[in-house]
């Protein structure tokens, strides 16, 4: 393959590249293969001081915990992005171009809580800038809401998965200390909880399409569950429904 190499420019090496992260390479390997294995027996142990004996490998701290005490000793909403900047324990960071933390206006009486970035909003490192989150736009629009004044957005999972694939349920535990956090700094009267994996991640249920428009108390306030706008770029005539969901959120703002 060096003919290959040497007619790989810098820039068709770039797309190369970008190429594969789009399809969810996280790691670099080389061209010859590695056994690992091999390698693993090969390792030289360290002897503990005064024995014979291989020192044990060092525990691997319990991801969940590190996050909650990361998340805890946060005061403000910069704390914790961040804290989050500096959290190495979830997979999603190495393959995402950029944190996605927020948008829209912190102390808002509305905070939104969507699943995970999309490639844009990777890219952009705001949540809800492609197609579904101009939709989510023209929805809080029309019940008389916005991110430029009186929402404020974030998603479960603050880095865009491989391949728009789904959180696991381990990365939702772990990142959940940060949106409980999250939540309790932002201090919204109220939750919209977006989409199922939001649900999962704060009610700890799934099931979207029976869960929307029933009032749910969750992280201390009230929580109402509403179909994705993804999923109503492809279900048109579940508008409906959402639009019954807007007026009820609507009716809610206005008496509480
Ligand atoms: N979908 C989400 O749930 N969040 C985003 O930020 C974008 C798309």
């Amino acid at each position: 393959m060096a003919g290959m190499e040497s007619a790989l420019d810098p820039h068709t090496a770039l797309a190369l590249l970008e190429w594969q992260i789009e399809l969810g390479a996280t790691e670099a390997i080389g061209d010859a293969p590695l056994d690992r294995y091999a390698l693993a027996e090969a390792a030289p142990t360290t002897a503990a001081p005064g024995s014979a004996g291989p020192v044990p490998a060092p525990e691997v701290a319990d991801p969940v915990a590190v996050a909650r005490a990361a998340a805890e000793a946060c005061d403000t909403l910069e704390e914790l992005r961040a804290a989050l900047e500096a959290f190495e324990l979830c997979e999603l960071k190495k393959g995402a171009r950029n944190l996605v933390f927020s948008d829209g206006v912190p102390g808002a009486r509305v905070m939104i809580v969507g699943e995970a970035p999309g490639r844009d909003e990777d890219r952009a490192g705001r949540p809800f800038v492609g197609r579904a989150g101009q939709l989510l736009d023209r929805m809080l629009a029309a019940i008389g809401l916005g991110r430029d004044a009186s929402v404020y957005i974030t998603n479960v999972m603050p880095w865009r998965p491989p391949q728009n694939r789904d959180p696991r349920p381990e990365e939702i535990a772990m990142m959940k200390p940060f949106l409980a956090r999250h939540v309790a700094l932002a201090a919204p009267d109220l939750l919209v909880l977006v989409g199922n994996i939001s649900c999962q991640a704060v009610l700890g249920k799934r099931g979207i399409t029976r869960l929307r428009g029933t009032w749910q108390e969750a992280l201390g306030r009230p929580a109402l569950p509403m179909l994705h706008p993804a999923y109503l770029l492809r279900q048109p005539l579940a508008k409906r429904e959402t639009w019954a969901d807007l007026l009820a959120l609507q009716a809610r703002l206005r008496d509480g």
